[in-house]
């Protein structure tokens, strides 16, 4: 008994280890078409240099594992425990966010020799024999931070996107022809035409369900009462959305809320984040600045970059709203067997609903409850998931969340209707 339970522990550790190493790899495959300059600079306080989310994604598994984990545990350079801590406040002292773009030093080459250092302590440590109740906690924090490095492979890409638009030379992130599937997909989604799909009413169950990784904010699985509703068939695409733009709906306070209206004039803004308007001296077409430079904006793909503000405001105009995280997790749930449907892989969508604690919600015990429930105030929640999502990160219960005017993400629209 005492042998097969061994070996089953060891299967798993092997598994893990294998994924430990794929989506480490993953990271660095991501930013291997950038230079060091590329890496360094950071071009707003909501985005990090691709440099920093090398080193704090290592700094999660030093700090949260190694740590504990590690016989005669000794850090790989005593400063980072400051630089690369992003929030955590059980851990200690961090460095000012806005000032992660001024580390020069260290260099991307130090952190890649960090990101080394901590790769090969782990997988040692994977390789050991641990007390059962020890190699669980062991596992389970190894998961966490392995999706913990997901997130941010897709944060590194929006982040460099926004970078690069930045740029005068409007430089591509990649060619044309790496990002072809990709666009692939967006254009089938946004070119058939809108249907409304109608949901009846009842008690719904949202929320984590079955096997597999979760966060803690997908729980508890709990019933809402959904009225009846109809959900588009597909996200709204940038042909549909220039329209809006076109009928003047960045000039016309009505359709908007108002705080949406008043940040909509601080920031005096007439169009999508990398839209750039039509120039009759030029050749009278509308470009996006896309990873792979810019571009004709592509009419019949799925509207990105819009700001909750942005995607409320087009839904009122369009005889629609947003759906609630409720009626999203149904309508998906109901497609999810459905291959042509747009739910995942192309656009985080905007939902009416706060992102607040589920009824019964319980943070993470110890330093990593900080990781969601903290940040449950003031913000939206956007379900499905984006062409800049990692593989088999996504699922059905997966509750991502940004302020109403973050534009900067691949969020896009799905509309719903009472
Ligand atoms: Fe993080």
């Amino acid at each position: 008994m005492h042998k097969l339970t061994n070996k089953l522990e060891n299967k798993l550790a092997n598994e893990l280890a294998t994924a430990f190493s794929t989506i480490r790899d993953h990271t660095g495959t991501l930013a291997q078409p950038l230079s060091a300059e590329d890496c360094c600079v950071q071009s707003m306080p909501d985005a990090s240099p691709a440099k920093w989310h090398l080193a704090h994604t290592t700094w999660f598994f030093e700090t949260f594992i190694l740590e504990q984990f590690e016989t005669g545990f000794r850090p790989f350079h005593p400063a980072f425990r400051v630089l690369f801590n992003s929030y955590y406040e059980g851990v200690g002292e961090q460095h000012p966010r806005a000032q992660r773009g001024l580390m020069t030093r260290p260099s991307l080459a130090e952190v890649q020799a960090y990101r080394q250092n901590v790769d090969q302590r782990l997988l040692a440590l994977l390789g050991q024999t641990l007390a059962p109740d020890q190699m669980q906690q062991l596992t389970a924090l190894v998961e966490l931070g392995l999706q913990h490095e997901q997130q941010h492979q897709e944060l590194l890409l929006t982040d460099i996107k926004h970078l690069l638009s930045m740029n005068p030379l409007q430089p591509p992130y990649l060619a044309w022809d790496v990002m072809t599937e990709e666009t692939g997909a967006a254009a089938a989604a946004a070119a058939t035409a809108l249907q409304w799909q109608p949901f009846e009413a009842g008690i719904v169950e949202i929320g984590h369900a079955g096997n597999g990784f979760f966060f803690d904010n997908e729980t508890p699985r709990h019933r809402q009462f959904v009225e009846p509703f109809s959900m588009a068939s597909r996200l709204v695409s940038k042909g549909e959305y220039l329209a809006f733009v076109e009928a003047g709906g960045y000039q016309n306070p009505l359709l908007w809320l108002a705080a949406g209206w008043d940040w909509v004039q601080q920031q005096k803004l007439t169009r999508p984040l990398y839209w750039q308007a039509a120039h009759a001296q030029f050749d009278s077409a509308w470009r996006e600045f896309t990873l792979h430079g810019l571009q004709p904006l592509a009419l019949h793909e799925a509207v990105t970059h819009i700001s909750f503000f942005e995607a409320e405001a087009y839904a009122r105009w369009a005889g629609a709203r947003l759906p609630t995280e409720a009626e999203w997790e149904l309508a998906a749930a109901a497609q999810i067997s459905d291959s042509a449907v747009d739910y995942f892989g192309i656009a985080w969508q905007w939902t009416t609903s706060s992102y607040a604690p589920y009824p019964g919600y319980v943070a993470l015990p110890g330093a990593v409850g900080e990781y969601n429930g903290k940040f449950m105030v003031n913000q939206y929640v956007l379900r499905g998931s984006s062409s800049a999502t990692p593989e088999g990160h996504a699922r059905l219960s997966y509750r991502n969340f940004f302020p109403a005017t973050a534009r900067w993400q691949f969020s896009g629209i799905r509309l719903a209707r009472s």
